[in-house]
C-alpha cells in the first residue's frame, strides 16, 4: 500500500471438509455433494463451519440478474501512437516443477479451540457487516464512507472503490446476497467517465483491477471478468508512451484520443513497480498476452538496474521512468513509496509458477540487501524482546556510505510477511525466522502503546548489534532520544518518537501476523491477532462504522478520530483478521497469491 499482515468425529468431518475443499480448489466441483454435508452435520461446531464453507463452495447462478451494460467508452479500441508490444515477452507456459509448500501442516484442533476461534471469527464478521451496511446506507456506489458524519466521498475516479475493494471479502465471509447485490452494481460502473481528469494508475490497478480479478477468481461471475478487461484496457492505455513506460497519472481525455502520453520524470518506485501482478494475472485469465508483455518491459528496467544503484540490490525511492533511470537516487526505504515493488518480486515468482527466472534473481538479491542494510534490532526495556524492525537507509553521495535511519512506519510492517513467504518459496529458513521476528516487532509496537495500536510513523533506538543480547543502556537511549525533537515524555521507553501518532485503519501489521501464522502454525499469532483486533475495533469504532484515529499514544475513553474510512479497511484489514480465525484451508497460501490490496489471485497450473 502506497498511500500517504476435537473429538474424533468432528476431526474426521473436518478432514473430509478439507478434502472436498481441495477438490473444489482444483475446480472439479461446482456443487456440494449431499453425502458429505450429511456426514458433516453430525457435530454442531463443524456444521456451522460447514454451512459457511458450503456457501463458499457454491458457485451457482447469481441470486439477482445483472444488467448487460458496457462502459460508455471502449478502451480497447484506442489507436495507439506508440504501440507497446514486445512479443519477446510472453507469460511462461511450460509446466514447471511444483513450488515448495508455503503453509504449515496444521494438525487437528480441540473442540475448545474451535469454539473460541469461531466466536472470534463471528466477531470480525459482525464488524465488517456493520461497516458494509453503513457504506450501503450512506455512501452506496461512492468511493469511500465518511464514518462519523454518515456521508460519502469520491477518491479514486468515482468507480465505487469501497464496493469493488470489498467484493472478495463479502464472498469469503459467505455474504452471498450482499455479494450479488454488489456485483450487480459493478456491472453498471462506467469506466468511460471519471470524477477526476487524472486517473491514479497505481490505486486503480491495486484496488479496482485487483478487486475485480480476485472476485472473478472466487465466484466465476463473467461480468467481473468483463469489467476487469475494460479496466485493464484503460490501464494499458497508460503505456501509450514513447518509451513504453507507463504514466503515473493518466490524463483521461488525452488517453482516449490515443495521441500518446508523456511519462513523468519523477515518481516513487512503488508506482511503476506495482503493476506486474495484476497485469500478469489479467493475461493469465484472458489469454491475451499484451498486458504481461507491457509490464514486463517495466520490470526489465528494474532488473537491469538492480545491481547498479548506490545500494545494490535495492532501488531508490525516487525513479525517473522517462529516462528509464531507476539507479540514481540516494534515499532508500522498504516502507511507503517503495514497499509493494519489493513485495511483488516473490509474488510474481509464485504467480508465474517459477516460470520467469528474473523474479527469483531479483527476490534473492533484494532479500540479501534488505536483511543486511535495513533490518535492525531495537533496544527495548525488556531486553529479552528479540524483535526486529525495518528502517530506512540514506547513502552519502560523496562517501557512498550507507547510513541506517531507525525510523519505521506502519506501512513497513508488511515486511515480516514478505520475508516469510519468500523464505518458503526459495527454501531459506533463516528468512522465515527473520520474518517472524519482524512480525513480532510490529506486534510489540501495538502492545507497547496504551491504546493497543501502533502509530503511523515512529523512531526507535537501534541495538549496537542485531544478533547478540541487547541489554537496556540508559545512556544510549538518552543519546538517541536527544536526536529526536518529536520525543515526548509520555512515550513508552524504547520509542524515541511517534512522529505521526495516527492509526489509519491500515492492514500491514495483521497482514504479517497472518503470513507468520499460516507459515509457522504458531498459536501466539492468533492471540496477537485477537488482541490487535479488539484494540483496533474499540479505538476506531464510530456511530456508523470505523474511522482513522488521530493519536494512539494517549489512552482516552474516546479517542480523537478523523471522518474517513479507507476502502482497505474492508478489503484488507478485516479480511486478514477474518482469515486468522477461519480454518487455514480458506485462501490457502498454496492456492492463492494476494496482491498488495489483499486480493487473492488463484494460482494456475
Ligand atoms: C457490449 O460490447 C460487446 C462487444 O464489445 C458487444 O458484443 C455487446 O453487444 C455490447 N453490449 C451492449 C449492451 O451494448
Ligand atoms: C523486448 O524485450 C527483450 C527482452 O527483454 C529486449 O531484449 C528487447 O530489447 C525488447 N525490445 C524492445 C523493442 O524494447
Ligand atoms: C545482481 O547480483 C547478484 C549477486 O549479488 C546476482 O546473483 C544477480 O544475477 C545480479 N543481477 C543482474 C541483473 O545481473
Amino acid at each position: 500500500m502506497l498511500v500517504v499482515g476435537r473429538p474424533r468425529l468432528v476431526r474426521n468431518s473436518i478432514i473430509l471438509t478439507l478434502a472436498i475443499l481441495s477438490i473444489w480448489h482444483l475446480g472439479l466441483l461446482s456443487r456440494t455433494p449431499t453425502s458429505a454435508s450429511a456426514l458433516v452435520s453430525a457435530s454442531v461446531s463443524a456444521s456451522s463451519e460447514w454451512s459457511r464453507l458450503e456457501r463458499l463452495m457454491n458457485r451457482g447462478a447469481p441470486l439477482t440478474p445483472y444488467p448487460d451494460s458496457n462502459s460508455s467508452f471502449d478502451w480497447s479500441a484506442i489507436p495507439f501512437r506508440y504501440p507497446p508490444h514486445n512479443t519477446t515477452h510472453l507469460p511462461p507456459r511450460h509446466k514447471q516443477p511444483p513450488l515448495p509448500r508455503i503453509q504449515h501442516r496444521f494438525g487437528p484442533e480441540s473442540p475448545a479451540a474451535a469454539k473460541e476461534r469461531i466466536k472470534r471469527l463471528k466477531a470480525v464478521k459482525q464488524v465488517f457487516l456493520r461497516a458494509w451496511q453503513a457504506y450501503k446506507g450512506y455512501a452506496w456506489k461512492q468511493d469511500a464512507l465518511l464514518p462519523i458524519s454518515g456521508g460519502g466521498r469520491e477518491q479514486f475516479s468515482g468507480w465505487a472503490a469501497t464496493l469493488v475493494d470489498a467484493l472478495d471479502t463479502l464472498w469469503i465471509m459467505g455474504l452471498r446476497e450482499e455479494f450479488d447485490e454488489a456485483v450487480a452494481a459493478v456491472a453498471e460502473i462506467d469506466f468511460g467517465s471519471s470524477t477526476s481528469s487524472r486517473v491514479n494508475i497505481f490505486e486503480t490497478n491495486i484496488r479496482y483491477l485487483g478487486g475485480l480479478l480476485a472476485a472473478y477468481d472466487l465466484s466465476g461471475r463473467e461480468v467481473l471478468l468483463k469489467k476487469a478487461v475494460e479496466l485493464g484496457d484503460l490501464i494499458y492505455a497508460g503505456f501509450n508512451t514513447e518509451n513504453g513506460m507507463p504514466v503515473d497519472f493518466l490524463n483521461f481525455y488525452s488517453a482516449k484520443s490515443g495521441e500518446g502520453l508523456v511519462v513523468e520524470s519523477s515518481v516513487v518506485s512503488a508506482s511503476p513497480g506495482t503493476l506486474s501482478l495484476e497485469l500478469a494475472h489479467l493475461s493469465q485469465v484472458t489469454g491475451d498476452d499484451k498486458y504481461y508483455s507491457a509490464v514486463s518491459q517495466v520490470m526489465d528496467v528494474f532488473y537491469q538496474g538492480q545491481n547498479k544503484t548506490r545500494l545494490p540490490g535495492v532501488w531508490p525511492i525516487d525513479v525517473n521512468m522517462r529516462a528509464k533511470d531507476v539507479v540514481s537516487g540516494s534515499r532508500f526505504t522498504l516502507g511507503g513509496c517503495a514497499d509493494s515493488l519489493y513485495e511483488y518480486l516473490p509474488k510474481m515468482h509464485q504467480l508465474l509458477g517459477g516460470g520467469e527466472p528474473k523474479y527469483e534473481t531479483m527476490s534473492r538479491t533484494f532479500l540479501q540487501a534488505a536483511d543486511r542494510h535495513f533490518v535492525f534490532r531495537p533496544m527495548l526495556p525488556g531486553a529479552e524482546e528479540d524483535v526486529l524492525m525495518p528502517g530506512n537507509v540514506n547513502v552519502d553521495e560523496d562517501s557512498g556510505e550507507a547510513v541506517l535511519d531507525p525510523e519505521t512506519e506502519h506501512l513497513a510492517c508488511f515486511v515480516g510477511g514478505m520475508f516469510g513467504l519468500a523464505g518458503r518459496l526459495f527454501s531459506r529458513p533463516d528468512d522465515v525466522e527473520t520474518g517472524v521476528r519482524l512480525t513480532n516487532g510490529c506486534v510489540y509496537a501495538y502492545r507497547a502503546f496504551p491504546t493497543g495500536m501502533m502509530p503511523e510513523r515512529l523512531d526507535l533506538a537501534p541495538c549496537r548489534d542485531r544478533s547478540s543480547r541487547c541489554p537496556w543502556d540508559e545512556e544510549h537511549w538518552l543519546e538517541e532520544r536527544a536526536k529526536r525533537p518529536e520525543w515526548e515524555p509520555h512515550l513508552p521507553r524504547g520509542f524515541t518518537s511517534a512522529k505521526d501518532p495516527r492509526y489509519l485503519l491500515r492492514p500491514e501489521a495483521i497482514e504479517s501476523v497472518f503470513y507468520s501464522y499460516r507459515i509457522t502454525g504458531r498459536q501466539e499469532f492468533q492471540t496477537a491477532a485477537w488482541d490487535m483486533f479488539t484494540a483496533v475495533e474499540k479505538g476506531t469504532r464510530t456511530q456508523f462504522a470505523n474511522a482513522a484515529v488521530l493519536d494512539v499514544t494517549r489512552a482516552a475513553d474516546e479517542l480523537p478520530q478523523e471522518d474517513y474510512m479507507e476502502s482497505f479497511w474492508l478489503a484488507e484489514t478485516l479480511k486478514y483478521f477474518y482469515l486468522m480465525f477461519t480454518t487455514p484451508d480458506i485462501i490457502s497460501l498454496d492456492d492463492y497469491v494476494l496482491n498488495t490490496e489483499a486480493h487473492p489471485f488463484k494460482l494456475v497450473g
